[in-house]
C-alpha cells in the first residue's frame, strides 16, 4: 500500500508514494498525485496545522486521489479546528463540524487521529483515536514519579488525567479554568491537595501555553514542588516557547506530532513507531 505524506507530516515519516505540492505566485496551492493509484488502497498522512494552508492542501490531495478512485486511509496525527465543537454564543461557527464536513465529503476509507481534542468530535467525524498518553508517561523518570499527583487543567482534561492517574497509580487534582478572552487562560481554583507534591499537568495540546503556565503558577502558589507538563501536541503558537521557558514549569513532555522548535525545558517523544503501528494495523485489515 503506497503512503503519501503531505508537507505538514514529512518530519514523521518518509512517503513511498510520489506527489507534488507547490504554490502559485498568488499563494494558491497546487497538488498532483504523480503515481497511478487507480482503485488502490493508499495511506495519506497529514497534519492540519498551521490550519489554513495544511487543511486546504489535504483537501486538494483528497480531491486528486478521488479522481483516481483511490481508497484513502487518512492519518491525521494533529487535527485542527477540533476545539470549537459547539456554539457557546449566538452567531458562532462550529468549526469542528465545518472541518469534519469537508473531510467527510471525500468519504475516506478510515481516519485515524492521535489524541483528538475531545470525544465530541465524533459527533461530526468517524475516526479512530489513538492515545499517546502511555508513551508520554513512559518518559517520566522514576524520581519524578515519586510523591506525584496528576492535575487536569480544565474539565476537558479530566478524562485523560484520570487515565494517567490509573497508569501511574496516583490521585487527580482538578483545576477550574476560565477563558476571559480568546487565547487567555486563568485558573480560579484547585480541587485536591498539592502541597509538597510533584505535579504532572496533563493536556491534549499546548497552544499559546496559557493554560499550563496559569496552572503551574496556581499550583506553585498552592505549595506544589516540581511541575511537569505532558501534552501530546506541541502547537506552540506565538511566543509560547519563550513563555514556557520562563515559566514555573520544570519540564515539558510533548510528542513530535507537529514539527516544532522546542525550548530548553522540552523533551520530545517521537511518534514514528506509533505511526508505523497504525499503518501496520491498516495494512492488516
Ligand atoms: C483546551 O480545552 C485544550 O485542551 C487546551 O488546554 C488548550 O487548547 C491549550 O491552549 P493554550 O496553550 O493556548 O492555553
Amino acid at each position: 500500500m503506497k503512503i503519501f505524506v503531505l508537507n505538514s507530516a514529512r518530519h514523521l515519516l518518509k512517503g513511498t508514494g510520489r506527489l507534488q505540492s507547490s504554490r502559485f505566485s498568488d499563494g494558491e496551492i497546487y497538488v498532483r498525485i504523480i503515481d497511478d493509484v487507480k482503485d488502490e488502497r493508499i495511506i495519506l498522512l497529514a497534519n492540519t496545522n498551521p490550519p489554513a494552508e495544511n487543511l486546504l492542501e489535504l483537501i486538494l490531495a483528497l480531491d486528486a486521489l478521488r479522481r483516481q478512485n483511490a481508497k484513502v486511509h487518512l492519518i491525521i496525527p494533529y487535527i485542527s479546528y477540533a476545539r470549537q465543537d459547539r456554539a457557546s454564543i449566538e452567531g458562532e461557527a462550529v468549526s469542528a463540524e465545518a472541518m469534519s464536513r469537508m473531510l467527510r465529503q471525500y468519504n475516506p476509507a478510515s481516519i485515524t487521529v492521535i489524541d483528538a481534542h475531545s470525544g465530541r468530535l465524533k459527533k461530526f467525524l468517524d475516526f479512530n483515536d489513538v492515545s499517546a498518553l502511555r508513551l508520554l508517561l513512559s518518559r517520566l523518570r522514576v524520581s519524578e514519579r515519586k510523591n506525584m499527583v496528576i492535575a487536569a487543567p480544565d474539565k476537558g482534561a479530566v478524562e485523560r488525567a484520570k487515565k494517567a492517574s490509573e497508569m501511574l497509580k496516583c490521585s487527580v487534582v482538578l483545576l477550574e479554568k476560565h477563558r476571559p478572552g480568546h487565547d487567555l487562560a486563568k485558573i480560579r481554583a484547585a480541587h485536591g491537595d498539592v502541597k509538597r507534591k510533584n505535579v504532572l499537568i496533563i493536556d491534549d495540546m499546548i497552544d499559546t501555553g496559557g493554560t499550563v503556565i496559569a496552572a503551574a503558577e496556581f499550583l506553585k502558589k498552592a505549595g506544589a514542588r516540581d511541575i511537569i507538563v505532558a501534552a501530546t501536541h506541541a502547537v506552540l503558537s506565538g511566543d509560547a516557547v519563550k513563555r514556557l521557558d520562563a515559566s514555573k514549569i520544570k519540564k515539558v513532555l510533548v510528542t513530535d506530532s507537529l514539527k516544532c522548535n522546542p525550548g530548553r525545558r522540552f523533551r520530545i517523544v517521537k511518534l514514528d513507531k506509533s505511526i508505523r503501528e497504525i499503518i501496520g494495523g491498516i495494512n492488516g485489515r
